[in-house]
């Protein structure tokens, strides 16, 4: 089997940090086929060792202690670097000559379009007109797809002009992380899980998602995206999507993904009858983080190049339901933001009290997910103390931590790395379907125009603050 990867846009930002790093630890630990190449292209000029220097230079950075120059003597065999301008006619005749696909080719050939969206079109154009986009080939792309259902729908159209929906692999890394991958195998390996995932035993679902980070020099891209369509409308649907579904006829891709389309359908909307009660949206003002003090949003966008208006929101929270039998009445609370308290991601499942309390208990048994910094789950459990003088009614809650790994002990391969082995191999469950996509932005339209119709007010929360509650 011969593998061959295409990067356009292979010498940006994502490509340095995270695609070449992932495929570098695949590279090592045998996970690519024998006979593989990575083709980075760009606009720039570049010779092959002013490449090469500049790729070992941020392997050596980002993988710290994992870089050895034994195994980047072979890594480096495999990489190539051409230029590709993608109007010029001469540099895709190049690309044709350098994949070579015959009639009857045993290989897979990777598209990763690492550059904004503008460029889908002239790219995906390029490589049908140059029959580079046979079976064989699967392109991938990421976020932003789009910044509401309309441009959503553009891009989907751009791709499905070249590939079809079994060639494209949208990513969303949150479906790449280790945690996020076990949902389901907590949820399906687990008859106790399963018995009381429903309306009758979970009181409440909360989702967050929270960052020290401020807005990172990406004040152009953030002020006009916001925390909605940063986070939201992909990161968090999707860690919904994985709690709420209904088990699916089998782990297949499809399967799995019809059953996240039907949980974003049921979705009851937060439109204009229910928008003040059930959104939040925010900037951070001035504050500390680690005992440093950071400046507010205003401040640090003026601080750069771009002029903004300063209407992107950096916090949102929301109060969502899911309109079927399983979760009818039980309340999703989804929160995320940037300049908060702490870095963390996590979901947490609240159980509902016993019917029948002999305890005058004011804790709950909980199920907590955390995704990151740790990768645990835990369950609270109520019950008694065990050593001490009190009597039954001296209880406490256990956390119990079920670790489903010594994250100490192995390594935990970054998103990135899992999404690109799923690639590699052709399977799509990972990966966000172009109806998911759409449905997920028509749901997000209308929480937007909500927030326009009603004037719902930007609140302000001080950085290194947990931001503003909604209950
Ligand atoms: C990206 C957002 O998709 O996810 C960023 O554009 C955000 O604004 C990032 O910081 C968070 O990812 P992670 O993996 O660090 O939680």
């Amino acid at each position: 089997m011969v593998l061959d990867i295409v990067i356009f846009g292979g010498i940006g930002d994502l490509a340095l940090r995270k695609l070449l790093p992932s495929l570098y630890y695949l590279h090592r630990d045998g996970q690519m086929p024998g006979q593989s190449r990575i083709l980075c292209v760009s606009r720039a000029e570049k010779p092959r060792h002013e490449f090469l220097d500049l790729v070992k230079e941020k392997l050596a950075h980002f993988l710290g202690q994992d870089f050895s120059e034994e195994v980047w003597k072979a890594f480096s065999e495999v990489l190539l670097y051409e230029k590709i301008d993608l109007a010029g006619y001469d540099d895709w005749v190049k690309l044709k000559d350098y994949l070579n696909i015959g009639p009857t080719d045993n290989r897979n050939i990777i598209y990763y379009l690492s550059v904004t969206p503008s460029l889908f079109t002239p790219i995906c154009e390029q490589l049908k007109t140059n029959n580079l986009n046979p079976d064989c080939s699967r392109v991938v792309v990421e976020k932003p797809l789009g910044e509401d259902h309309e441009s959503a729908c553009q891009i989907n159209d751009i791709l499905a002009k070249s590939f079809s929906e079994k060639q494209i692999y949208r990513i969303d890394h949150y479906l790449g992380k280790e945690a996020v991958q076990n949902i389901l195998h907590l949820r399906f390996s687990n008859h106790l899980m399963e018995t009381v995932w429903n309306k009758d035993h979970i009181e409440k679902i909360e989702i967050t998602v929270s960052e020290t980070v401020g807005v990172e020099g990406r004040a152009g891209f953030f002020d006009r995206t916001g925390t909605l369509r940063d986070m939201v409308q992909n990161h968090l649907m999707q860690l919904l999507n994985y709690i709420a579904l209904e088990p699916p006829k089998s782990l297949e891709a499809d399967h799995i993904r019809d059953e996240k389309l039907k949980v974003i359908n049921h979705l009851v909307p937060i439109d204009a009858g229910n928008i003040a009660q059930s959104s939040i949206r925010a900037q951070y003002s001035a504050g500390k983080i680690d005992d440093k003090p950071v400046m507010g949003y205003l401040d640090d966008i003026a601080e750069q190049p771009y002029k903004v208006d300063g209407k992107g929101e950096t916090f949102v929270a929301l109060k969502v339901f899911v309109d079927n039998e399983r979760w009818r009445g039980v309340p999703f609370y989804l929160k995320t933001g940037k300049r908060l308290d702490r870095r963390h991601a996590e979901i947490c499942i609240i159980f509902k009290p016993p019917e029948t309390q002999f305890y005058d208990e004011p804790d709950s048994n909980q199920l907590i997910i955390q995704i990151q910094p740790e990768l645990t789950v835990s369950i609270n459990l109520l019950m008694k103390k065990l050593l001490g003088t009190g009597s039954a009614l001296n209880k406490h809650q256990n956390q119990m931590d079920l670790h489903s790994g010594d994250t100490k002990k192995v390594r935990v391969p970054e998103a990135y790395e899992r999404l690109l082995r799923e690639v590699i191999k052709g399977d799509q469950t990972y990966f966000v379907r172009g109806d998911e996509i759409l449905a997920s932005w028509k749901w997000i339209d209308a929480i937007r125009e909500a927030w326009q119709s009603e004037s719902i007010e930007m609140q302000e929360y001080p950085a290194g603050s947990i931001g503003p509650s909604l209950e």
